[in-house]
């Protein structure tokens, strides 16, 4: 089974094309950061735009790369959700469009499930159940993988994404956007108790988590250093950063395996990139004595490989069916 999938829920536009889920024979991915980098952050509208621009040149791509033609693909994957809903549409439009033209069926995939399923590409022999710490700019959640697509949040942030919080302070230190490799960058070497940081605790939720409280505090002290006219040790407030947001992700991870009786864990999302939280998570995992599975970096960050993959776990619908799909901005995995 041949799948070509299109991801556009954020500023990445990407298309892939997998056989039978986890072989990827397509893989092209179109940053538009440079874009956003200039007003701090993605701009939707200029998001929305740019994927219209490059999609069906990067489809060409993308078969090109596979060696194949429009003629050999068997069903047109998308993301539809969660996202900027701008953005998602264009890829919707392109896909229906595609499905409709080719005669094939529409899959519709979740971005949180494509994340996840990056892990299905980098190790074939991973098979729900497991546990999975998703982890992206939009989402900090703890996901118990019952099955491909049958799947439960039990812990997650009550306000900001780890990823947000990462690229806020990148900000505020004049990393520019998006900012969280720079500060895994800025961090190596540092001294990582140079500067006391909170690790927010939910009362009665022990898998939930708080990070604005966090963020708060290291835009605090980088201002009143500022103020005061104090030197700051931008390596060891990265280091102490980033310490902050590993012990607040890793103990619960491990916790929330142990709950479920889970032998597996496995990580999604951009920062399933961090340095440190690799590096934490796998000192605790072979601790506690658990197979951990951390995606390549190039599998961390959004792509259409993951949505590819994950296309082929999904139910099929017939052939034209969900030509009326929509997108939408919020939806739950
Ligand atoms: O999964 P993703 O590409 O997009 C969303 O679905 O949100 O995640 C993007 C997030 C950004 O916040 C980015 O700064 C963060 O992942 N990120 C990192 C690293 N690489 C990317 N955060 C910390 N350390 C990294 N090395
Ligand atoms: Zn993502």
């Amino acid at each position: 089974m041949i799948i070509l999938a299109i991801e556009t829920s954020c500023d990445e536009t990407g298309v892939a094309i997998s056989r039978n889920g986890r072989e990827i024979l397509a893989n092209v991915v179109f940053s538009q950061s440079d874009l956003h980098a200039l007003y701090g952050g993605v701009v939707p509208e200029i998001a929305s735009r740019n994927h219209i621009i490059v999609l069906t040149k990067l489809v060409e791509d993308a078969l090109t790369q596979a060696k194949l033609t429009k003629a050999d693909l068997d069903a047109i994957a998308v993301t539809y959700a969660p996202g900027l809903i701008g953005a998602l549409l264009v890829g919707v439009n392109v896909a229906k469009s595609m499905a409709y033209a080719l005669g094939i069926p529409l899959i519709p995939v979740h971005h949180i499930h494509g994340h996840i399923a990056a892990n299905y590409i980098a190790y074939p022999e991973l098979t729900p159940p497991f546990l999975c710490l998703v982890v992206s700019g939009g989402h900090s959640q703890l996901v118990d993988v019952r099955g491909y697509t049958d799947m439960a949040i039990i812990g997650s942030s009550r306000d900001d994404a780890a990823g947000e919080c990462f690229d806020k302070v990148a900000r505020v230190l004049g990393l520019g956007y998006p900012g969280g490799k720079a500060l895994d960058d800025l961090s190596q070497g540092g001294d990582d108790s140079a500067y006391p940081l909170p690790r927010s605790v939910i009362a009665d939720a022990p898998l939930d988590m708080s990070f604005s409280g966090l963020k708060t505090a290291v835009i605090n002290l980088i201002h009143n250093k500022e103020q005061k006219g104090e030197p700051l040790d931008p390596q060891g407030l990265a280091a102490s950063f980033a310490a902050a947001v590993s012990d607040t992700l890793v103990p619960r991870t491990i916790q929330a395996a142990q709950s479920l009786g889970y032998t597996n864990i496995a990580v999604a999302g951009g920062v399933a990139a961090n340095s440190r939280i690799r590096r934490d998570l796998e000192t605790a995992a072979e601790k506690q004595g658990f197979n951990l599975y951390l995606p390549p970096l190039s599998l961390c960050g959004d792509n259409a490989a993951m949505i590819a993959c994950q296309a082929y776990f999904e139910p099929l619908p017939g052939v034209l069916a969900h030509l009326d799909l929509n997108a939408y901005a919020t939806k739950g995995i």
